[in-house]
């Protein structure tokens, strides 16, 4: 299961329901849960989403790790595996918003990057396009060591491992993105320099946590900034890129892409997990457009219909192409999608209410 936000935890309490959520999709053969994006410990991790409410959950505080502790129970009684996905949203966070709202948001070079191809409401880029002080040294430490604190609590509540938000434009992505990194100190510079940032977190969720401690590491070439925006415009330019994570220990690459058969580069069919495999030896995810006819933003304009494509999937897992699968909206419409579509039976069709919903 794909990480999605749900805002369901109002205060950064998971609600009660969370779990059952969880739970229903565990007991229907999900093998891997990757939660909704969570906080980490630190003030300007979260603000108001872009698109919908504003009710994350972190992983601190007795309340909430009390609630983590019952959702990773519900998931490991129906026999799945989850893992948090440590969020921090950077750049994208709205000044002035959030439960800490007093906190500047988190920069690398103070700038939101272009404005234009922006996929959020012209609202929101209001709130976001004004450049605001770069982070300084001791706040790059200061949030690196929230991430360490946020995944020694996720093993302490018992999930599997954690997974690293380093996609679509938040902080660990706009280090990386040359668009919002502009630094000229040892944060900045080539991609092997813009990766230290993302690194130095892996290393330390590694020291936090335990040699055996899974960490996945999701990257995309598309940011919320830019929907057609590149890190990497080369095979080369993706290893040099990835090679840094691999040598600080992440064990598995999650390359989040709009359909999971477009290939990353002209020449070779291969997806962007693909090369991620191909390149670091690493297993690898893919995501996009599994059990769909349409990708995540032509499905907000576009009437979108469940698809059995699994065929594609099994042909690439064959090929060695990529590990795992993540699936997104599909499980979103129907807790049942895994163990039904196996079973050849329907699933529940697409709608766009169900992201407001945790059925
Ligand atoms: C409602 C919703 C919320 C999402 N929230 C997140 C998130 O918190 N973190 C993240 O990395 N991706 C998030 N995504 C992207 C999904 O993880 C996934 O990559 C994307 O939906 C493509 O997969 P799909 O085609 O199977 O839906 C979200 C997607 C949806 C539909």
């Amino acid at each position: 299961m794909a990480p999605m936000t749900r805002n369901f935890s109002p205060g950064g309490i998971p609600s009660p329901g969370v779990a059952d959520y969880y739970r229903r999709r565990a007991a229907a053969d999900v093998g891997l849960i990757v939660t909704e994006g969570v906080g980490v410990d630190h003030p300007a991790a979260l603000g108001r989403e872009s698109v919908g409410g504003g009710a994350s959950p972190v992983l601190h505080g007795e309340t909430a790790l009390a609630r983590w502790r019952e959702v990773v129970a519900a998931a490991h009684e129906e026999g799945g595996k989850i893992v948090p996905q440590l969020w921090h949203q950077g750049v994208i966070r709205a000044p002035g918003t959030g439960y800490h709202p007093e906190a500047p948001s988190a920069r690398p070079s103070g700038t939101w990057g272009p404005t234009e191809g922006a996929m959020v409401p012209p609202d929101y880029l209001e709130l976001v396009r004004q450049d605001t002080a770069p982070l300084t040294e001791s706040e790059i430490g200061d949030i690196i060591a929230g991430f360490a604190r946020s995944a020694a609590n996720a093993r302490a509540v018992g999930f599997d491992g954690v997974a690293l938000h380093g996609a679509h434009g938040y902080l660990i992505d706009s280090f990386i993105w040359q668009q919002t990194n502009r630094r000229a100190d040892g944060w900045g510079g080539d991609l092997p320099a813009r990766a230290r940032f993302a690194a130095e977190v892996i290393r330390a969720v590694r020291a936090a946590t335990a040699p055996d401690f899974p960490i996945v590491f999701r990257f995309s070439q598309w940011k919320l900034q830019d929907y057609d925006a590149r890190i990497a415009a080369t095979p080369a330019e993706l290893e040099a890129l990835l090679a840094p994570l691999v040598d600080a220990g992440v064990d598995v690459l999650d390359a989040s892409t709009r359909i999971f058969t477009r290939p990353a580069f002209e020449g070779s069919d291969l997806g962007l997990a693909g090369w991620a495999k191909k390149l670091t030896g690493k297993p690898t995810m893919a995501v996009g457009g599994v059990g769909l006819d349409k990708d995540l933003q032509s499905s907000f304009a576009q009437p979108t219909v469940m698809t059995d494509n699994l065929a594609l999937v099994a042909e690439r897992v064959a090929k060695g192409e990529f590990d795992l699968v993540g699936v997104g909206r599909a499980l979103l419409m129907d807790a049942q999608w895994v163990r039904r579509t196996r079973e050849g039976q329907a699933v529940n069709p697409f709608r766009l209410e169900a992201y407001g919903s945790l059925d």
